[in-house]
């Protein structure tokens, strides 16, 4: 019997009995974040579930279905363009679901910083579909992109995490994320969520052009099924991060890639500079050799993300030049790849998936390197200098 003075434990013969008292030291701050250290490391750990939480009202026995609004195939057909536009890590979400919309769909994406488009007098109409990404949804720039595209006609989609959003209100449609509240300045599982959504929407709107066969379209939708299980299988085989944290961190790092890993990439190294402040680039591995190679001396860290198989010969090369002139590389590739150990100084894992979705599993160990090095820095992981959780203002 529980009162406020006082707890009495009786067995299931009313006869009370003594147990033992075990005090739980835990601020509420400390309950919250679920035994883990930074909300960061929880919610990167939440991924799974949170993914789990955006597909599965959209799964429904092989099929995908959009929650609470039908875009019929003459609408889709009317689209001739699509634009995503979002800030930070929404925008580099976008960068990275443009492969999968534009490989099932074949329509042409454009992926526009919010604060660029509201400015650049958009060439947006009646037949370009927008897709607002934002975790808060309140982001300033994002909802005056949005306005801007409404106004010239455009059909909106709110793709948000926050329920009853400005831009959940203002989108003419809208697909909430699920990934429950994120905390962490940092966005980690705001990021993959917005990543299997635009995957959804990629294979919903593929089907609905008659652009997959059935038998494609049906070993996708189960290989995007399966994503929950390798994000935790990601997770739990990255356990030698916080040492390759050590190894790498310091003062610039470049990340490298192509195509959906150079997307990737970006979102790698806005992760390392936004939490452990140490400067880190993100750039097209096939763009190196244009200039950027200057700054290649000895021992330069560089992460190259190799995990689009039709390019990871390519890739490859860029290694070696890099390592010729004296870089350290730290090579994410998939599990199985044996090429990669010639080349890199070390190699992270991730489980195979279709490369149009690797981005979704290839993220989480840089989000885990960005957490290490700035652990090892002792920077406030949760609340990093200078940024706020959602801005608000221009
Ligand atoms: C992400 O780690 C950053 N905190 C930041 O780039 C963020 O993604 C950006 O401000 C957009 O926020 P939103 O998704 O809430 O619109």
């Amino acid at each position: 019997m529980l009162t406020p003075r006082s707890i009495q434990v009786f067995d299931c013969t009313g006869k009370l009995i003594q147990k033992p008292i075990n005090r739980v030291t835990w601020s509420v701050e400390a309950a919250e974040k679920g035994g883990y250290e930074h909300f960061m490391l929880k919610e990167i750990m939440e991924q799974p579930a949170a993914v789990k939480a955006a597909l599965t009202p959209r799964l429904h026995d092989g099929e995908i279905r959009l929650d609470d609004f039908e875009l019929s195939a003459e609408k889709l057909r009317s689209v001739n363009k699509i634009v995503i536009t979002a800030c930070g890590s929404a925008y580099y979400a976008g960068c990275s679901g443009r492969y999968a919309i534009e490989k099932l769909c074949r329509i042409p994406v454009q992926v526009e910083l919010a604060s660029e488009l509201r400015y650049g007098e958009p060439m947006v109409d009646e037949h370009t579909l927008v897709l607002v990404l934002s975790q808060s949804g309140e982001t300033a720039d994002t909802i005056a992109a949005l306005k801007e595209c409404r106004e010239r006609g455009a059909t909106i989609i709110g793709i948000v995490n926050v329920v009853g959003s400005t831009i959940a209100k203002l989108a003419d449609h809208t697909l909430y994320t699920w990934a429950g509240p994120e905390i962490a300045v940092a966005t980690t599982k705001g990021y993959t969520t917005q990543l299997a959504v635009l995957y959804l929407f990629a294979l919903y709107a593929a089907e609905k052009l008659g652009r997959l066969q059935k038998a494609e379209y049906s070993s996708l939708v189960r290989s995007l099924k399966m994503l929950p299980k390798l994000l935790q299988e990601t997770i739990d085989m990255n356990y030698q991060i916080p040492a390759l944290a050590g190894r790498y961190a310091s003062q610039s790092l470049f990340f490298i890639g192509r195509n959906t890993d150079y997307a990737v990439a970006l979102e790698g190294a806005l992760k390392m500079k936004e939490i452990s402040y140490l400067h880190a680039e993100s750039y097209a591995a096939g763009e190196l050799k244009h200039g950027t190679i200057a700054l290649i001396d000895e021992g330069q860290p560089v992460i190259a993300v190799c995990c689009n198989e039709a390019l990871c010969d390519k890739t490859l090369s860029n290694i070696v030049e890099v390592k010729a002139r004296g870089a350290k590389v730290l090579a994410l590739a998939f599990r199985g790849n044996r090429k990669i150990v010639s080349q890199a100084d070390d190699v992270i894992y991730i489980p195979q998936i279709e490369t149009i979705f690797s981005a979704a599993l290839a993220v989480v160990p840089l989000q885990l390197l960005a957490y290490y090095a700035a652990k090892e820095k002792g920077c406030d992981i949760d609340k990093p200098k200078n940024l706020a959780k959602s801005v608000t203002v221009e």
